[in-house]
Order: structure tokens, then C-alpha cells, then sequence
């Protein structure tokens, strides 16, 4: 893989994640981390300092306007190799509620960073990934040739919801899943693998100081098991581990 694009790197999987693609044997010639605040992501700036591999951009995903812009960007760094993964990593998790608490603000915020985001920005990135599967067109599909990975959650499983609650959060991801597979659709003639992965529970501020996971170990599953997916894993849902998960 020449070429990856993480959102949300500046702290918990997303800053996780970039430090598993730059620590690999042979990491991507460019890595593209976005956060909604460089001056604050002080340690993705540090990682910025030590790989001129690493390009930080900075943007609040829900400014979609500013979509164009971040595409332009890593064009003009990638140019025709195209671009070879997407990871739509950012998130957020309203508290749970209850039926009679729920809020239509934060229904709302949760479907629009959780839902519309990764599609819009599968969207404004589907030419850049095309180009880099053409430019790849003798490697089966895979994240060496072209993908777009949404990051799930368990929670979005509506066979395994056994607890009831989370509304925002529940039906946010499972819209998201939803839109994977219809990427997985629409963009299969591309040769773009488009999967949902659940990178498991882990200790991060959404995860929370109880979870079992720790950022190294998920991110580091992750990324094993999106190296080995190909055309029999397009538009499904999946573990970090890569065992599939119910919709
Ligand atoms: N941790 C878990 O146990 C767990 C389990 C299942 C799924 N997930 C999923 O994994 C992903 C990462 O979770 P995490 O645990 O690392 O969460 P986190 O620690 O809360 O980090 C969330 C990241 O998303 C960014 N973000 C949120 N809204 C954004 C926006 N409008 N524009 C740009 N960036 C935005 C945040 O940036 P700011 O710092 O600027 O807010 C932050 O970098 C999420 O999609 C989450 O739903 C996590």
C-alpha cells in the first residue's frame, strides 16, 4: 500500500492507528492523518516531527464545504498513484439513554458524524480511490489496491442488541453499515473493497478506563486483518479480528 488516509488522529484509534501504519516493516509512502485542531494534537505533531512520511491536514468533518479542499490536498501529494485507503475512523458516542430520555440534537449529531461523514467523504474520495486501482489493476482486491474501511461498532448489530438504550450511537453505526454495503455495491466494478470493522472495546475516551482492549493491541489486530481481506470479505462486517459480526 503506497498511500492512506485515517480521520480522527488525534487521539484514541485514530492516533493508534497511524503509529501501527508507520511502525510497520514496510510502511505507506504517505500516510494522511486528519484532526479538527493541529495546534492541540500534540502528539500526532510529535509523530509528524519524527516521519516526513506522516502529512497531517486539518479539518472538522462535519465542514463539508471543506471536503474539496482535503481532496485537492492529497491529489497533489499522491497525484497519479491515486489514493489506496480510506479509513473513516472519526466518531462520537452520546451518553446511553433510555427511551424517554432520547434528545433529537444528539440523534442528530450522532447520524451526522457517524452516518453522513464517512459517506460524504467516500464520496468526495471514490475518483482518487479509483485512480488507485486502476494504477493497481494486477493486485486482487485488497488494501494494497483500494478500500474504504468504516469503523463500526458491535453496538450496531441490531441481532446482538440484547440491552436496549444507545439510539444516537446504535442507529448511527448501523446506518453506517448500511452505507458500507451499498459502497461495497456501487464501487465493486472499481475493484474498492469497502468493509465495517469493529476494532473491539478499548481504552480510549470513548472506550472508557474499563474496557478489556488497549489502543496497540486493536489497532495493531486491525491492520493484520485488513491485510489479508480480499473480495470474499466486500461489504461485510467484521471483528478487528476478522470474525464476522451479525448485522
Ligand atoms: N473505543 C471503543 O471501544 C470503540 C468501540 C467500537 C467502535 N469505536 C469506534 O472507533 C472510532 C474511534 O473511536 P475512539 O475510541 O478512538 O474515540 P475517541 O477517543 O473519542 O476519538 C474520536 C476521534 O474522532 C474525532 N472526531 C469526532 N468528531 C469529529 C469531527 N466532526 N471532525 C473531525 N474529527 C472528529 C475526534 O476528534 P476531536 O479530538 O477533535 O474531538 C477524535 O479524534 C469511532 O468511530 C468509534 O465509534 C470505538
Amino acid at each position: 500500500m503506497k498511500s492512506i488516509l485515517i480521520t480522527g488522529c488525534n487521539r484514541g484509534l485514530g492516533l493508534g492507528l497511524v503509529k501501527t501504519f508507520l511502525n510497520l516493516p514496510k510502511p505507506p509512502k504517505y500516510v494522511f492523518a486528519t484532526c479538527r485542531n493541529i495546534e492541540q494534537a500534540g502528539d500526532l505533531k510529535e509523530l509528524g516531527s519524527q516521519h516526513n512520511n506522516l502529512h497531517i491536514l486539518e479539518i472538522d468533518l462535519k465542514h463539508f464545504d471543506a471536503y474539496g479542499k482535503l481532496v485537492t490536498d492529497v491529489s497533489n501529494v499522491v497525484q497519479d498513484d491515486g489514493l489506496n485507503v480510506l479509513i473513516n475512523n472519526a466518531g462520537i458516542a452520546s451518553k446511553s439513554t433510555r427511551l424517554n430520555f432520547v434528545q433529537a440534537d444528539s440523534m442528530i449529531d450522532n447520524l451526522t458524524t457517524n452516518t453522513v461523514v464517512p459517506v460524504m467523504m467516500a464520496k468526495a474520495f471514490a475518483a482518487l480511490i479509483n485512480k488507485a486501482s486502476k494504477a493497481n489493476a494486477s493486485l486482487p482486491m485488497g488494501v494494497n489496491r483500494a478500500a474504504i474501511i468504516n469503523m463500526s461498532s458491535i453496538l450496531a448489530s441490531i441481532q446482538k442488541n440484547d440491552s436496549g438504550g444507545m439510539y444516537a450511537y446504535r442507529t448511527s453505526k448501523a446506518g453506517l453499515n448500511a452505507a458500507t454495503k451499498s459502497m461495497s455495491l456501487d464501487l465493486k466494478d472499481g475493484k474498492i473493497l469497502c468493509v465495517s470493522i469493529h476494532p473491539g472495546w478499548v481504552r480510549t475516551d470513548m472506550g472508557g478506563p474499563k474496557a478489556p482492549l488497549d489502543v496497540e493491541t486493536s489497532t495493531k489486530t486491525i491492520v493484520e486483518t485488513l491485510m489479508t481481506m480480499n473480495e470474499s470479505h466486500n461489504g461485510g462486517f467484521f471483528e478487528h479480528n476478522g470474525k464476522p459480526l451479525p448485522w
